[in-house]
Parts: structure tokens; C-alpha cells; sequence
């Protein structure tokens, strides 16, 4: 293992996290022996020396060195990040940005100091896999229902009837009987953008499915099937010139125990580009929006893309709707991230080294109903123009300032930037109002699709930091 070479501008003392090393054979995961406890890996190697204590808080870090796994606007971002330096191959780092699948490999095996921190946790796959989501948020409904009534348990209905192919084949026909005629769609539980994905509404296309069409390329040797979720199509989306969309929400979590959730004010509708019908369900372009899908469509317009930014329509649906009736839809919206995430905060390893940036894919109906999709744990950070790019540089620029390397923060800051406070342990209540109270009504911090001026607000919040600091 290599230490760190030494670093002009750099102070810090000691070691840091090893750079990842060859892998070893990965230790079995929590989830492919049944399901994962509570508690904390750590991230400590066993026999590793006890940490050294956390740094003064207030005092800056002269030097973060980072590595990162991709190029365009995460790369970017960190590189020109102030006192940011990118570790070479074998250096020592204190910040990763890497991709899901460097965790598999290296994370049981990497020593970390206290400070060092990581975008992901060790099972985010609890979120962030199709099958696994709908099977934490089922056991929460019911945990729900059991502790405090049906009618808190009916907040988690948010995502459509779901199940697990093909081991929950037999409940998935019993409900397709009740409703004959509805539409289904498939889709395998580990992969993204709209690979692999069918609709149906024949009990048949899921027999010829079995058959073979849910093996990989890879599989087609082997007797095993793809896991896929049968997930009930929504067959009324809201539609906007005829076209459908879905939205990309930003969702940071810095800590599960205490739950710590953070709202982007920025995020995206993505539209296909074809106008809506139900009675073409083979065509890709008229019902999968992602990205990746629509720009491989003959009559794509790159200049256009296909995104509107959700302040956009927030506006447009305000000015159909009324202001009240979006209040409603966007306060369902935090209702999906706050449930989502308390589905999963007694399984996921809350270990104080990872951070992670979701995206959430919601679909809005048209009687202004959202639906839970899914959630990214590695959403796309790359751009498809420049209005993306910049979208997305903000967003990153705006999580290192909550991961917060140099500590800089007190802790007690309800915004940074564009992302505001949405759940700290509770509920939070809105910057200023000191009552929580406005007309009886308890004024949450969340402000998605509002005007976002985060220079100004981060001017302000570095300035009174500092003031503080010299104070
Ligand atoms: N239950 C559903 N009802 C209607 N449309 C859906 C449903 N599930 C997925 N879609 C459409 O398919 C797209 C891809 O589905 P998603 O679950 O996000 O998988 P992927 O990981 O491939 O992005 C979504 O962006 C949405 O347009
Ligand atoms: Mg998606």
C-alpha cells in the first residue's frame, strides 16, 4: 500500500483511506444473506489502530485530496474545487467519488480515518434497487399500520403494485386476473435507462419472458433468470402537449442515523417525444422518458432536448391549477422522500464515512398524484446541454459545500446553496419562522421548483461563517 507523496499546500498528518488496493474476494453482502442489520461497518480494518480524533470543528482543511471515477461535470467540479487535489493511482485520498460498483470490491477492505468520506453507502442497493425498494417500503406500510393506524399507513401509497419476478410470479397473477385489460410494465431490477424494459397486458408475453427473453446475453448459457419487477403501469399520466414526462429529484442524505435529508430546488421534467397513446405499447419512445431512450429517437432535436427545469413546471402547472392544488402535489412530492428514506433507516449501514446523492424519478398523474418510480443512488451527472451542465455542477458544487471537507459549517445550517434542510431527526421547519407555526400550519423547509439563488445565499453564509470564525 502507498502513502501520500507529500503536498505543497498540504498540513494534514497521517494517514487517510488507503488507496484502493487489488481486489480481494469480496466478503459476502448483508442483502444476498437476507437482508442487512442495523449497526456500522465502520470502515475500519480489523486490528486497525483506533482513529485519532476528529478535527476542531471550524477549522479549515488546507488540502482534500480526492480520487474520482468519471470524467465531465464531477471531475470537473472537484478539479477546480479551491485546495482540492486529485490523488494519483496508488496515493492516499480523503474524498472518493466513485461509482456503486467500487464498493462491491474494495470498501470491506479500505481503512478510513474519520475524516475521509465516500458518495455512497455500503447497501444503497436497498434503495436503489427496484425489488428491494418496494420490499422495504411494503414492510414499512405495514410496520406503519401496526404502530400508528391505517391512516398513516396510507401515505405510503405512492408507488404502484409491484412484484418481484419471477419469485412472487403466482401473487403477480392473482392481481393481473382481478383487473384484466390493464397495462404492466418489466423491468429488470439491476439495470438503468430504460434497458430491458417491456410493457404488456398479456399474461402470455410473460410466459415467452420466462422462457428466455429475461436472461442477459450472459445468462442465456446459464439456467438462471433476471431478476425483474412487474410494476403496474399508470395508464393516465399528466400529460403536457400531449407528450409525457417524469421528474429527476435531487435527494441528499449525509446521515440514516440520525436520518439527515437535504431537497435540491433544482431538477428536471423529462418528456418523450412522441404524444402519448395507449394503444402502441411496444413503442419505447412514447412510454419510457428517460434520456437515453428519447435521443435515440429518428426526429431528436439535440438544440431542444427534452428536459424543462421544474421551476418551468412548477409554473405552468401553477398557472393551470392554481397555487393550492400545486402546494398539495409538491407536499405529496416531500412526503415520498421522507417515507422512502425512513423505509430504509434501520437497514441501511449508517456509517459517518458515506454520503449520498439520489435521484429520485417521480411520475405525476393526471389528477396531480405523484408516484415513486424509482430512486438512483448513481444518477446521471453527465450533461446533454449546457443548461444541464450547469444544473449539475451547481448540484455537486452544492453537496461538497454540505459534505462540508474543509469544515467550514457550524452543523445548524438549515440551507446551503441550493439545497435546503428537509429532515433532520423531524421535521423542519422553515428559515425565520421561529414559531413553526404559520396560520396553524406547520411550514416545512422544503422549496423544490422555487426560484434557486444560491450564489447569494451561499455569499452570505460563507461571509457570516467567517465573521463568526474571526469573532
Ligand atoms: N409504473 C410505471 N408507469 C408508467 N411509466 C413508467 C412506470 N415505470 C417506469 N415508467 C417509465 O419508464 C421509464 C424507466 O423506468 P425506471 O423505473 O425509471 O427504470 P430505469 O432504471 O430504466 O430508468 C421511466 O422514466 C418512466 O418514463
Ligand atoms: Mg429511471
Amino acid at each position: 500500500m502507498a502513502t501520500a507523496a507529500a503536498c505543497g499546500a498540504c498540513t494534514m498528518a497521517g494517514r487517510r483511506a488507503a488507496a484502493p488496493r487489488a481486489p480481494k474476494k469480496p466478503k459476502q453482502r448483508p442483502a444476498e444473506r437476507g437482508g442487512a442489520g442495523p449497526g456500522s461497518t465502520g470502515g475500519s480494518a480489523p486490528g486497525a489502530a483506533p482513529l485519532p480524533p476528529p478535527p476542531p470543528s471550524g477549522r479549515p482543511r488546507p488540502c482534500v485530496r480526492f480520487k474520482c471515477g468519471f470524467t465531465g461535470p464531477v471531475l470537473d467540479v472537484l478539479s477546480r474545487r479551491p485546495g482540492w487535489q486529485q490523488a494519483k493511482d496508488e496515493e492516499e485520498w480523503d474524498f472518493l467519488w466513485c461509482d456503486v460498483s467500487w464498493l462491491r470490491e474494495n470498501f470491506d477492505h479500505t481503512y478510513m480515518e474519520e475524516h475521509v468520506r465516500i458518495c455512497h453507502f455500503r447497501n444503497h442497493y436497498e434503495l436503489s434497487r427496484k425489488n428491494y425498494l418496494v420490499k422495504n417500503l411494503k414492510r414499512f406500510r405495514k410496520q406503519l399500520e401496526r404502530d400508528a393506524g391505517k391512516l398513516e399507513a396510507a401515505k405510503c401509497d405512492f408507488f404502484p403494485k409491484t412484484f418481484e419476478m419471477p419469485s412472487e410470479y403466482h401473487l403477480f397473477v392473482e392481481e393481473f386476473r382481478k383487473k384484466p385489460g390493464t397495462t404492466w410494465i418489466m423491468k429488470p431490477v439491476g439495470r438503468s435507462q430504460g434497458k430491458g424494459i417491456f410493457l404488456f397486458r398479456k399474461l402470455k408475453d410473460i410466459v415467452d419472458w420466462k422462457k428466455d427473453g429475461g436472461r442477459t446475453e450472459e445468462q442465456k448459457d446459464e439456467t438462471q433468470i433476471e431478476t425483474y419487477v412487474a410494476q403496474q403501469y399508470i395508464e393516465n399520466p399528466y400529460l403536457i402537449g400531449g407528450r409525457k414526462f417524469d421528474l429527476r429529484v435531487y435527494v441528499l442524505v449525509t446521515s440514516y442515523i440520525p436520518l439527515k435529508a437535504w431537497l435540491y430546488r433544482d431538477g428536471f421534467a423529462r418528456f418523450s417525444n412522441t404524444r402519448f397513446t395507449l394503444n402502441s405499447i411496444d413503442d419505447h419512445y412514447v412510454h419510457l422518458t428517460n434520456v437515453a431512450v428519447q435521443k435515440t429517437a429518428r426526429d431528436y432535436d439535440p438544440e431542444k432536448g427534452c428536459k424543462w427545469m421544474i421551476q418551468q413546471l412548477r409554473q405552468y402547472l401553477t398557472a393551470k391549477h392554481g397555487a393550492g392544488s400545486v402546494e398539495v402535489l409538491f407536499a405529496d412530492m416531500d412526503n415520498i422522500f421522507i417515507k422512502s428514506l425512513q423505509s430504509v433507516q434501520k437497514v441501511i449501514i449508517s456509517d459517518k464515512h458515506c454520503f449520498e446523492l439520489y435521484g429520485y424519478d417521480i411520475l405525476i398523474d393526471w389528477n396531480l398524484k405523484p408516484w415513486l418510480l424509482e430512486v438512483n443512488a448513481s444518477p446521471s451527472l453527465i450533461a446533454s446541454s449546457q443548461e444541464d451542465y450547469e444544473l449539475k455542477c451547481h448540484l455537486l458544487k452544492d453537496t461538497l459545500h454540505i459534505v462540508d471537507m474543509e469544515g467550514r459549517l457550524t452543523g445548524k445550517e438549515k440551507r446551503v446553496g441550493g439545497f435546503d434542510l428537509i429532515w433532520n431527526d423531524g421535521p423542519v421547519s422553515r428559515e425565520g419562522n421561529l414559531g413553526t407555526l404559520v396560520n396553524g400550519n406547520f411550514m416545512a423547509n422544503t422549496h423544490l421548483g422555487c426560484y434557486n439563488d444560491r450564489k447569494q445565499q451561499l455569499k452570505q453564509l460563507f461571509r457570516t461563517l467567517s465573521a463568526q470564525q474571526t469573532a
